[in-house]
């Protein structure tokens, strides 16, 4: 039998179902059914009501607690003209940052979307983005780790080793990634692994000594 793929989709266009965010991933949807039975529930950001940030830093230690390994995602933007890759490094540095696999990816000019020829590109990207979604989801196991993903780990694992008896240390602790190289067994390219060692490194002792500099 068949086990239906469920995927939870986060639009957080204010536009919600009349927003091109929306639409292209009801495009997305009706591909991947094409490929695999899969439903799809939608949360709608602006009907959730998130309140603004009160820095409490909550989603902060929430975000040193990752727990989605193994599961794959997209990340996709809607802008009129520019700033996509600003927006998709973001979403997938986000994604990533809660232990997802994130397979690919997709901006959308709005712009476009009255034109023929940029519809028909559109129709090829969602069937490519849905293929690669519906095998990475099949095939399961976890993608190769980037660089920048094993850096963000060394830093929150400084952050984390720097602050004993807290729920972060405990959570880390139990899970052994308090001297862990990365949070998981996913492969590694060695190189990247001793850089990553480095940067650590001098992140801890830049701390030690107080000799953080103002970011420019
Ligand atoms: C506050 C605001 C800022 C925006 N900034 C940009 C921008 O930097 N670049 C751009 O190409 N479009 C920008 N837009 C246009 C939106 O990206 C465009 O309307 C898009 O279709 C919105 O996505 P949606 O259809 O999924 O709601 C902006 C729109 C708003 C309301």
């Amino acid at each position: 039998m068949t086990k239906t793929l469920n995927i939870l989709a986060l639009i957080g266009s204010p536009r919600n179902e009349d927003s091109y965010t929306y639409k292209v991933i009801r495009q997305i949807e009706a591909q991947m059914n094409d490929l695999h039975p899969t439903t799809v529930e939608y949360v709608f950001l602006c009907k959730v009501l998130v309140p603004y940030c009160d820095g409490c830093l909550s989603c902060m230690y929430k975000r040193n607690r990752p727990s989605f390994f193994g599961k794959k995602a997209i990340v996709t933007c809607t802008a009129s003209g520019g700033g996509h890759k600003g927006v998709l490094d973001f979403l997938e540095g986000t994604a990533s940052a809660w232990g997802c696999d994130v397979v690919t990816r997709l901006g959308i000019s709005s712009a476009q979307m009255h034109k023929e020829r940029y519809l028909g590109l559109v129709e090829e990207c969602t069937a490519d983005v849905a293929r690669k979604f519906v095998t990475g989801i099949s095939a399961g196991g976890l993608q190769r780790v980037t660089f920048r993903q094993l850096v963000n780990f060394r830093a929150m694992q400084n952050m984390t080793r720097a602050r004993k008896g807290t729920r972060n240390h405990a959570y880390w602790a139990e899970r052994n990634w308090l001297d862990a190289n990365y949070y998981n067994d996913a492969p590694v390219n060695p190189f990247a692994r001793i850089m990553a060692s480095y940067v650590a490194r001098q992140m801890r002792t830049a701390i030690r000594k107080g000799n953080i500099t103002p970011f420019r």
